[in-house]
């Protein structure tokens, strides 16, 4: 069985690619290389021993969506990664992310809507929930105003991609990820931030590396035991299985309505400082930190209810906090030796 994988050399990407391929479905990524690297194919081939079919496309490209569609008109499953994620140059730049997230989300979902059956993974987040009222958050949890156009374009996509399942024949699963980190334990594939990382864990590991002098944790004075903020951190390996399964969820025609959600955290939440000094066991070095200022549009703290994806999707996290954080910090070592 064919499936599509745009954005496949990415980071959620490519690890969903090596999943997949273990599964024994065949894999063909779309990718434009705007974020990632054609050496991720060779990290693929290294881990699988199978190299994934690759079209260089850019799927805002109307016309190359749709003869891409014409020239595999087999594909069983498309899992859409491909999107800008950055939330700070989304409120720069919002028309760059409403072009990239939502553009090319309607382009597929044309090709799809017009298929006899099609089968749609989507990469949401859990920033659609804002600031939730209660901890762990579940998925019927209110989606809350947008705090970025970012978040906005996973919000609209969620209920673009819901309009047209309910007139077509494509069935879908909303994925909400919680803070995805880590890298494949092989170290043939990671995590490749562009410039300056935005993420906490990148960040982490490029300060533990000597290329930046210190990390600044973004305060210390929120409601949490600490003070710093709580995330739900999941190991990207955990993360990428959980799409095979909703994928093979949709093959089997086991989904109970055309449009499924499902969390993907691991229910824990850790602050700042925890992963700090979580980081500092596995690693055996000091972090230089220095408490700053809060960032504008944190939430206190996010962690997912995982009861929904554990019950019906049968799927659960096996990697903890420190085996991500480890294979994080192998990762940084190896792109840098
Ligand atoms: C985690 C915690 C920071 C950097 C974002 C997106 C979300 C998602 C994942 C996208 C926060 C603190 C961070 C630093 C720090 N999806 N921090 N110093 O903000 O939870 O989520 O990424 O792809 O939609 O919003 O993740 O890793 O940026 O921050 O203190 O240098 O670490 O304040 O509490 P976040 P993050």
């Amino acid at each position: 069985m064919k499936i599509v994988v745009t954005g496949g050399l990415g980071f959620i990407g490519s690890h969903t690619v090596v999943e997949l391929q273990n599964q024994g479905f065949e894999v063909v990524i779309i990718d434009n290389l705007s974020n990632a690297s054609l050496d991720v194919l060779d990290g693929i081939f290294s881990i699988t021993g199978k190299k994934p079919e690759f079209e260089k496309m850019d799927v805002r490209d109307k016309a190359a969506v749709q003869s891409f569609f014409k020239k595999y008109s087999d594909v069983t499953g498309i899992i859409h990664f491909a999107a800008s994620k950055a939330v700070g140059e989304s409120v720069e730049n919002p028309l760059l992310y409403y072009e990239n997230n939502i553009n090319s989300l309607v382009y597929i979902l044309q090709e799809l809507q017009q298929k006899p059956e099609a089968h749609f993974i989507f990469s949401s987040s859990c920033t659609v929930y804002g600031q939730a009222k209660n901890m762990p958050i579940t998925e019927d949890a209110p989606i809350q105003p947008p705090m970025s156009p970012y978040g906005n374009t996973k919000q609209i996509g969620e209920e673009i991609i819901s309009d047209v399942a309910k007139i077509s024949n494509v069935k879908a699963v909303l994925l909400r990820y919680f803070n995805p980190i880590g890298a494949h334990e092989s170290s043939a594939i990671g995590e490749l931030p562009l410039g300056v990382p935005q993420n906490l864990v990148p960040f982490i590991t490029q300060t533990a590396m000597g290329l930046r002098n210190e990390l600044s944790v973004f305060g210390n004075d929120y409601p949490t035991p600490d003070g710093t903020c709580i995330r739900d951190y999941i190991h990207v390996v955990d993360l990428a299985k959980a799409h095979v399964v909703a994928l093979q969820r949709l093959i089997d025609k086991k989904n109970l309505e055309n449009v499924e959600v499902f969390n993907l955290g691991t229910g824990k939440g850790s602050s700042v400082l925890e992963v700090i000094h979580a980081f500092e066991k596995v690693s055996q070095k000091k972090l230089p930190y220095k408490i700053v200022g809060r960032r504008e549009g944190d939430v206190i703290e996010a962690y997912a209810d995982t009861e929904k994806a554990n019950k019906v999707l049968g799927w659960k996290t096996e990697l903890s906090l420190e085996q991500a954080l480890e294979s994080a910090w192998k990762w940084e070592r190896k792109i840098r030796s």
